[in-house]
Order: structure tokens, then sequence, then C-alpha cells
């Protein structure tokens, strides 16, 4: 990607987190810039055009926020010749525990994607055609991880997208070190620092496939210490 389009990308992404307050808009800078997996659900084309794309634990709702802004530019000519067409998302809905995550991400995005309290382990998720959690399932526990995938694959048409971001647990030195980043970055932002409930690559494989999806991997820790995954997953 041309550093010029990037820079354009973040910019655009980032500017209606300046209505979220200061906090808002510099988290929103440094993790839209830092963490490869949004460049990279892009330059993969991993996400297909869908009519309603869920985003679980979806914090300020950056991912809505990145997603709507690179279908603007996709639409105004603006974009790399050699990536996939930037998805055409008509209707984002972000799911988030935390209250102060919820008001960010509405005060930043307003109607342009909704946003709700809730917790993912008893939500409805209603009907989606793409289901997205990014750094997320490792909070809860085994139980809670499995039942929330099997309501994922039943909120899914067969062929549906499933796409999550995991640490692959038997990452060594650089899994222990994005799991200590994770639980700072937890604690600064509010929450208790209980346990959490990793897999290696293959057991998140696994549990996909018998929760009826059919699942590739794709590293998704470009430019980063971490050890993270991307797992691209096809309702079956
Ligand atoms: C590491 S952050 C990732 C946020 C977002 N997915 C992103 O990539 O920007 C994890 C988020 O998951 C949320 N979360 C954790 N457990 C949750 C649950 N049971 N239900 C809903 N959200 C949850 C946290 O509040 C936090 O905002």
């Amino acid at each position: 990607m041309t550093a010029n389009f990037h820079r354009t990308l973040l910019q655009r992404a980032t500017q209606p987190y300046r209505s979220a307050g200061l906090f808002a808009w510099k988290f929103a800078k440094g993790k839209l810039k830092g963490d490869p997996a949004f460049v990279g659900l892009l330059e993969h084309g991993l996400i297909p055009d869908a009519e309603r794309l869920i985003d679980l634990g979806c914090g300020q709702g950056l991912l809505a926020a990145w997603l709507l802004e690179a279908r603007a530019l996709h639409e105004s000519g603006h974009w790399p010749a050699h990536w996939p067409a930037a998805p055409k998302v008509k209707n984002v809905w972000g799911l988030e525990l935390m209250p102060k995550d919820v008001a960010r991400a509405r005060a930043a995005l307003g109607d342009r994607a909704r946003f709700e309290l809730g917790n993912i382990c008893t939500a409805d998720f209603g009907k989606a055609d793409v289901v997205i959690i990014l750094d997320v399932l490792h909070y809860i526990d085994y139980a809670a991880q499995e039942d929330v995938l099997r309501r994922i694959r039943a909120a899914l048409p067969t062929g549906g997208t499933f796409i999550t971001r995991i640490g692959d647990a038997a990452g060594g030195l650089p899994f222990k070190f994005s799991n200590w980043v994770d639980r700072t970055v937890f604690f600064i932002r509010g929450h208790r620092v209980n346990r959490i409930y990793c897999r290696t690559q293959n057991e998140w494989l696994e549990v996909l496939k018998r929760t009826g999806f059919v699942a590739e991997a794709m590293p998704m820790h470009k430019g980063t210490p971490f050890c993270n995954v991307m797992l691209v997953a096809k309702a079956i």
C-alpha cells in the first residue's frame, strides 16, 4: 500500500473520533496505525459485501469507522490498484461490554453505524452475513467461547463469513508478550483483569470445525512483536 493512501485512510477514519474526546481520538490513531489487522482485512479482501456485518466486542467502533471510510475512498476512485474492492457493507452493528466505549463509538459515528451495550455471551445476534471478533474471545471461558461460536453459526447463512483474530498460545515469547500488553491495555481501559482463556491456532481450528465452520489461519502480526493469527471461516 502506498504511504499516501494509508495516511489518507487513517486520517479519514480517525477524524470522527475528535468529537468523542481526546482519548478516543488518540487511541483511534494509535490503534488504526499500528495494528496490521485493519490493513490486512482490506488488502487480502477478507470481508465480502454484506447487508449486515456484526462486530462483537467492538470497543469504540474502529472497525466500522475503517470500513466506512475505506468504501467511501474506493467509491471515489482513490484505492490501491492491486487491492480487491473495499467491501460494501450496508449496516454495521457493534456490541460492546464497556459503556464508555459504546459512548465513544456513538459520538464518533452517529447514525453511520449502530452500537449497543451488551455481553456477547448473552446477547441475541439476530441474522448477519458477516461476523467479526477481533481480540475478544480469550476474555470469556472455554465453554462460553464455544457457545458464542455456535450462536454465530446460527446467525449466518451457509457460506456466511466469520473472521476472528486470536493469539496463538503455541507462539512462545511473542504470545506471552502480546498477553502482557493486552492485559495492561485492558486494565488501563478500566477492566478488571481476570483469567484469560487462550488456545493454540490448531485448537481454534478444531473448535471452529465442530461448531460448523471451515477455517483457514492467516498470520496477522506484521510489524509487531506479537503472535496474532486471523482465522477466516465460512459457515458450512
Ligand atoms: C482488545 S479490545 C478489542 C476491541 C475491538 N475489537 C478492536 O479491535 O478495536 C477487546 C474488547 O472486547 C470487549 N469485551 C470483552 N468481553 C466482552 C463480552 N463478554 N461482551 C462484549 N464485549 C466484550 C472489551 O470491553 C473490549 O472493548
